[in-house]
């Protein structure tokens, strides 16, 4: 940040000559606003390294600080940097900022604030005129009865209330009056229906009420938002969306739209978000099983420029297997899951070969069979779900093709024959789901690379066979499932040295003698399953110490 002492010495000397008139000093931020920002910083406890330090006297140059370049004064303050906590009442002295009269920007989130002292509530900072951004996110206990002062600070722009506890639709209600562009009140346990003063809100852009309570329809009012380019209500189990819907036909300036796991009901034929030109992220899933999404007749041809599409369990083309057309004109998909549409075919490696920027592709359960690897390499996909479909040609070149996997789960597909070797030759992946297919392999002698970073490795539900030799036991492993195979002999003592396994399931398999009495070490384990083996002796006591 420019300051004017870094000015060229003219101008600098005439802007000094101005701040030192108002009691500032030649190093950049005034005297007050200084003792202004350690009396705010006084109020929390931190441990933090935040480099306040007060004997620099250039208080723009504190980390969390920020300052006009012309006035030197504070206008932005960012207090979330000091990871620390609200002091023992919890309660925040708003009075105390207001010397700051250029503040524009302020994030007070994550300090596990209360609410304000009594007798001077967020209603003082209308008193800081050029407040615009305000974060109040994540304080967990913030009361809901403060809120509603907010609502004074008439300069406010932006609003953050995400991940509180509030609970009552009449916060939201309260809230309507403001002239925001930015809402954000997701993350709370806000119960009842969304109330329609919403409406009044033309200003409003930005408007997230996930993951909230909220239940009944969406009030059809919402049409009237029409300035909105993000709206999410995902998340509200029971928020019922009723499609056809003119609400988002007229939202023609929707940039993102998010309505994941909420209550859609009704046929939307993608067509009608044609118009959106702006469109780069849609997500849609259903909670319940009453939506139907069509992409052809009429064929659907969103513009060329989303990035993230979910469409999940929502009937995709009424089951027909048709994957949507509009997709093989699509170069921007960055994420995309339609698991759970019985979609069918060849598996659309396509789309890993159209979208260079494709890092997450989620197609489980569905019909696909043929081949799963793309014709040529991509380094960016990180992960791939290709689980419960009708795959069975293995994916012989995965090591060289899709470098990068860090998540593959091909579990519940057709694959037979020898654990793929190519897997063990990948340095990215961490979670290797094979479970329920027809592996048959020595269990003892298939992993032979070395599989260093993988965390979680599935493999139950196959013909593993063998026996139970240490290599199994890969060292970055945190959740082992290998039940329903044929492994036999002896745990070995060996397993105790995984101090970071959380989850061994080895049951219904062909074990055989003593549960290692070393097992106690595992303080981690919250999962152990052994049941259905061969195993002799008693549980060892120390079992029950973990
Ligand atoms: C400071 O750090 C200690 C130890 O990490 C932690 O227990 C305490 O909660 C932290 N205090 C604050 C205010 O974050
Ligand atoms: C605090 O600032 C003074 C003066 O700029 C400097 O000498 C000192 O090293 C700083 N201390 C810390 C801990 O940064
Ligand atoms: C809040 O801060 C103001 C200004 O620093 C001070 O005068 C007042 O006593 C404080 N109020 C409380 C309750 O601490
Ligand atoms: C809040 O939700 C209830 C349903 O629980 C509803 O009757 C009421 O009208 C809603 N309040 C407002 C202000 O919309
Ligand atoms: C949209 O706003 C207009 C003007 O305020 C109003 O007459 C109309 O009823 C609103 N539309 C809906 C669907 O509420
Ligand atoms: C939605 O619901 C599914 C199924 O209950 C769950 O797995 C998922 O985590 C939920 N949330 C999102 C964002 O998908
Ligand atoms: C891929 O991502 C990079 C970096 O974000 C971006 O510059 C590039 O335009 C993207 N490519 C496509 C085809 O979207
Ligand atoms: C899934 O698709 C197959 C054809 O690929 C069809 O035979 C089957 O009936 C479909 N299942 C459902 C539940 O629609
Ligand atoms: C590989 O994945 C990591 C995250 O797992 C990511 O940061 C990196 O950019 C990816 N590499 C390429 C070439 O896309
Ligand atoms: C890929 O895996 C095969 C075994 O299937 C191995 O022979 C080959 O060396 C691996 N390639 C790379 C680049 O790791």
């Amino acid at each position: 940040m420019p300051r004017p002492c870094t000015m060229p010495p003219a101008m600098a000397l005439l802007l000094c000559l101005a701040v030192l008139s108002s009691g500032g000093g030649c190093e950049g931020c005034r005297d007050d606003e200084r003792a202004t920002l350690l009396d705010i910083r006084g109020q929390f406890n931190y441990n933090s390294s935040l480099d306040w330090n007060s004997t620099a006297t250039d208080c723009c140059r504190w980390e969390g600080v920020s300052c006009s370049s012309r006035t030197a004064r504070v206008t932005g303050l960012d207090l979330s940097m000091l990871h620390g906590i609200a002091s023992s009442t919890g309660l925040l002295n708003t009075t105390m900022f207001l010397p700051l009269q250029e503040l524009q920007d302020l994030s007070l989130s994550g300090l596990k604030i209360q609410g304000c002292t009594p007798g001077a509530g967020f209603e003082v900072w209308s008193k800081l005129h050029r407040l615009k951004v305000l974060d109040l996110s994540y304080n967990g206990k913030l009361m809901e009865s403060d809120v509603p002062s907010l609502v004074a600070i008439s300069s406010l722009r932006s609003l953050f209330l995400n991940g509180n506890d509030f609970s009552s639709n009449m916060t939201i209600q309260k809230l309507s009056i403001m002239k925001v562009d930015t809402l954000d009140i997701g993350k709370n346990d806000i119960k009842g229906t969304i109330p329609t003063d919403i409406c009044n809100m033309r200003d409003l852009q930005v408007l997230y009420l996930s993951d909230n309570l909220l239940f009944g329809e969406i009030p059809s009012c919402m049409q009237n938002l029409t300035s909105l380019r993000i709206l999410g209500l995902s998340e509200n189990n029971r928020l019922i969306v009723k499609f056809p819907s003119l609400i988002f036909a007229k939202l023609t300036s929707l940039e993102k739209l998010s309505l994941v796991n909420n209550s859609l009901e009704g046929v939307l034929s993608l067509s009608s978000l044609q118009n959106h030109r702006q469109l780069t992220k849609l997500e849609l899933a259903s909670s319940g099983n009453n939506f139907h999404v069509q992409t052809e007749n009429p064929a659907t041809n969103l513009p060329a420029q989303i990035q993230v599409l979910v469409l999940r369990n929502c009937n995709l083309n009424g089951n027909s297997g048709i994957i949507p057309s509009f997709l093989l004109h699509q170069h921007k998909l960055e994420f995309v899951d339609m698991s759970n549409n019985n979609l069918s075919g060849n598996f659309p490696s396509w789309l890993i070969e159209n979208n260079v920027n494709l890092s997450h592709l989620v197609l489980g359960s569905n019909s696909f069979a043929g081949p799963l690897l793309p014709s040529k390499v991509h380094t960016g996909l990180q992960w791939l779900d290709a689980s419960s479909n009708r795959l069975s040609i293995l994916p012989v070149d995965i090591n060289t093709t899709l470098p990068n996997l860090s998540y593959i789960s091909l579990s519940g597909n057709s694959y037979k024959g020898n654990f793929p070797s190519s897997f063990s030759y990948m340095n990215s992946l961490q979670y290797l789901e094979l479970s329920y297919n027809n592996f048959l392999d020595d269990i003892a002698a298939a992993f032979v690379g070395n599989m260093l970073n993988i965390i979680g490795l599935k493999l139950s539900g196959n013909h593993f066979y063998g026996s139970f030799s240490p290599n199994i036991l890969l060292p970055a492993v945190k959740h082992l499932l290998l039940s329903d195979n044929e492994i036999a002999g002896k745990i070995p003592e060996k397993l105790c040295d995984s101090l970071i396994l959380m989850t061994f399931d080895a049951s219904n398999n062909k074990l055989t003698g003593l549960l290692p009495t070393c097992i106690s070490a595992l303080s981690e384990l919250a999962i152990l399953n052994l049941r259905e083996n061969s195993l002799a002796g008693s549980i060892p006591s120390e079992v029950c110490g973990l």
